[in-house]
Order: C-alpha cells, then sequence, then structure tokens
C-alpha cells in the first residue's frame, strides 16, 4: 500500500519524508491557500523535495480550461499529476490528457457510480473523498469496498486513493481492503506512530536498565 500525504506544507512533507514512508503527495486549492505561498512555486518546492506523484488541482471549470490548465501544472515536474474535478467536463479532459502522457486524478468523488465513470474515462488515479461521506452520515467504508470490487473485477489501470481520510481507523480499513493508495492527513500519520503502551513499556526497560546498572556496580 502506497502513503501519500496530503498536505501543501513542506516543513509536514520534509518530517514524515525523513521517516521513508511517504510515496506521494496530494493538495487541492484550500490546502494550497492554507499556505499563503505562490502556488505554482509552492508546487515545484513539494515536488523538488518528493520523488513520487505530487497532485495539483486545476481551477477552471471548462473542459478547454482544464486541459489548458493541466498542460501549465505538467510543465512544474515530471512527477505532477493534474487534479480534474469529477464533472462531465472533467471526464472529457481526463480523456484527452491521458493520451497525452499528463496523469490525471479525478478528486471530489463521492460515489461508486463516480468511481466507475472515471476508471473507463482512464484517470491515472480516482480519489473517493470518504471523510465528508462520513459527514453525511454515509456508509464511507462499504462505498470503498464496493469501488475496490469494481476496479478489480475490470482491468481498469486507474489507482484509488482513498482521501478526506479523518482518523487512523480510515487507514486500517482502506489497507484491509487492498486500496492502492491512502492519501493522509499529518496528524493522522502521527497518530498512527502512538501507542501509550509503547512510551510505557519503553520507560519501564530504561528503568529496570538502569537499576540493573546500579546494581552490577554494588
Ligand atoms: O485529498 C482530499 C482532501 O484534502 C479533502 O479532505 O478533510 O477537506 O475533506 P477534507
Amino acid at each position: 500500500m502506497k502513503f501519500f500525504i496530503d498536505t501543501a506544507n513542506l516543513e509536514q512533507i520534509k518530517e514524515m519524508q525523513a521517516l521513508g514512508i511517504i510515496d506521494g503527495v496530494t493538495t487541492n486549492p484550500t490546502l494550497l491557500a492554507k499556505e499563503g505561498a505562490e502556488p505554482i512555486e509552492q508546487l515545484r518546492k513539494i515536488c523538488q523535495v518528493v520523488d513520487g506523484p505530487v497532485s495539483g488541482e486545476v481551477i477552471g471549470l471548462t473542459t478547454e480550461e482544464m486541459i489548458n490548465e493541466a498542460r501549465e501544472l505538467s510543465k512544474i515536474a515530471p512527477n505532477i499529476v493534474v487534479k480534474i474535478p469529477f464533472t462531465k467536463n472533467g471526464i472529457k479532459a481526463v480523456k484527452i490528457l491521458e493520451p497525452e502522457g499528463i496523469k490525471t486524478n479525478v478528486t471530489l468523488v463521492f460515489s461508486q457510480n463516480q468511481v466507475l465513470i472515471a476508471a473507463k474515462a482512464g484517470a491515472s488515479y480516482i480519489s473517493p473523498f470518504i471523510g465528508r461521506l462520513m459527514d453525511n452520515g454515509q456508509n464511507e467504508i462499504d462505498m470503498l469496498w464496493e469501488s475496490m470490487e469494481i476496479l478489480n473485477a475490470y482491468d481498469f489501470k486507474s489507482e484509488l486513493i482513498v482521501a478526506s481520510i479523518r482518523n487512523t481507523r480510515h487507514v486500517i480499513e482502506s489497507a484491509k481492503m487492498g486500496a492502492h493508495i491512502a492519501t493522509i492527513p499529518f496528524n493522522v500519520l502521527e497518530k498512527m506512530f502512538k501507542h501509550p503502551n509503547t512510551d510505557q513499556g519503553l520507560e519501564a526497560f530504561l528503568k529496570d536498565w538502569e537499576k540493573l546498572q546500579g546494581e552490577l556496580k554494588k
């Protein structure tokens, strides 16, 4: 399973990258706006830090606008992936961009129908937003299972990026179903490292070791 980090913050990316667990990065207009930097420049900096796929999103709503923006974004670095919102115009753009060699990540996906259409269009990546489904009171885990069943039932090349992850359980559920990628926020990655028994156990081991050293000196 691949881990992407869902952030546009360079410090967060570098910190997790240093642990060797990050395979790519996803951003969106909101995440880039949080950083307050010029978006193209910020994406360029991220691409310099990470070898794997880095998603940047188009803003235009017509197919033509999306295609033009995607072509510009793809000039930033070879590892740029262009996020395209799931709309009819977006799907048309995916059909044109993928054969040009521009990788797309269809975003704002909320249903199995949308997953199937994005896969048929030939998207490299498809991003269901499971946290927002959960917020709506919908069963986000069932939606993921069925999406994976659909992708596995045929020879679709699309990889599923589980997005809008809210907690560590979302990552574990994604792993259990063999989802290709989880794009995980920094705070959730931090929580995945933590367990109180690990800290308490380590403290006890060190205390006992020190006690033994003291006894041996007597
Ligand atoms: O990758 C999509 C993600 O950034 C959306 O997350 O938390 O805004 O629903 P959220």
